[in-house]
C-alpha cells in the first residue's frame, strides 16, 4: 500500500490552525477521505506534563523542555502517525516538530540544530500549512477567548522571537498563510492546498 501524507498545521497561539484543521478533516470526509486528526503536544503521559508545566507558571529549563516534547513525539510517531502512513491515511497534525524549532529555538537553543535533529529521527511532514499573525495579535485573540493561560509560553516577548524564527523558517513542503483573511477565505486557500498535496500523493 502507499504511504498516506503527513499534513502540519503550525503558527502562533491565536493563529486560528485548530479551527482550519477541523475544517479540513471535515470536508476530505465528505469526499471520502478519513484524515486522522492529532495533536502536539498529545494527550500521552509527555504531553500531559508539558501542558501542565505550561499552566503552572514554572518553566523547566530549556534544555529539559526540549526533551519532553522530543519523548511526547518519539511516543506519538510510534503509536499514531508512523502506523496511519503506513495503512495509507491522511494525518492532520496540530503542531509538529516546527513548532519545537520556533519556541524552543526562542527559548534561546540551536534552531537549525532542532531542526536538523527532527528531521534526522521523525516523520518529514508532505505539507506544512504555516499561518501568521503578529504575535501581539494572536495573544490578543488568545486572551478573547479565555481558557487556560498558559504563562510559560504566551507572553508577548516570548511569542516575538518565536513569530521571528517562524518567519526565517525554510522547510520544504512550506506554505505560508495570511492568517489575518476571513476564516472562509482561509479554508478556501487551505483546501486548495491540501488537495494540491493529496493529488500529487494518493
Ligand atoms: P498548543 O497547540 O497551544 O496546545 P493547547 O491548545 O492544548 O494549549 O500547544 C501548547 C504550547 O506548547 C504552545 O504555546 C506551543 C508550545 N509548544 C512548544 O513550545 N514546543 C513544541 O514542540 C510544541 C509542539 C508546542
Amino acid at each position: 500500500m502507499k504511504r498516506g501524507a503527513l499534513i502540519v498545521f503550525e503558527g502562533l497561539d491565536g493563529c486560528g490552525k485548530s479551527t482550519q484543521l477541523r475544517r479540513a478533516a471535515a470536508r476530505l470526509r465528505t469526499r471520502g477521505i478519513e484524515a486522522v486528526e492529532t495533536r502536539e503536544p498529545t494527550d500521552g503521559t509527555w504531553g500531559r506534563k508539558i501542558r501542565a508545566m505550561a499552566q503552572s507558571g514554572e518553566a523547566e529549563s530549556p534544555e529539559t523542555e526540549l526533551a519532553w516534547f522530543f519523548a511526547d513525539r518519539r511516543e506519538h510517531m510510534r503509536e499514531v502517525v508512523t502506523p496511519a502512513l503506513e495503512s495509507g491515511r491522511v494525518v492532520l497534525s496540530d503542531r509538529s516538530y516546527i513548532s519545537t524549532v520556533a519556541y524552543q529555538g526562542a527559548r534561546g537553543l540551536d534552531a537549525a540544530q532542532i531542526l536538523a535533529d527532527s528531521e534526522a529521527e521523525f516523520e518529514r511532514p508532505d505539507l506544512v500549512l504555516l499561518f501568521e499573525i503578529a504575535a501581539k495579535e494572536g495573544l490578543a485573540r488568545v486572551r478573547a477567548r479565555g481558557g487556560a493561560a498558559e504563562p510559560v509560553f504566551e507572553n508577548l516577548p516570548f511569542l516575538e522571537r518565536v513569530e521571528e524564527i517562524f518567519a526565517s523558517l525554510e522547510v520544504v513542503g512550506l506554505e505560508r498563510i495570511d492568517a489575518s483573511h476571513s476564516e472562509g477565505e482561509i479554508a478556501t486557500a487551505v483546501l486548495r492546498l491540501v488537495e494540491g498535496c493529496l493529488s500529487e500523493r494518493l
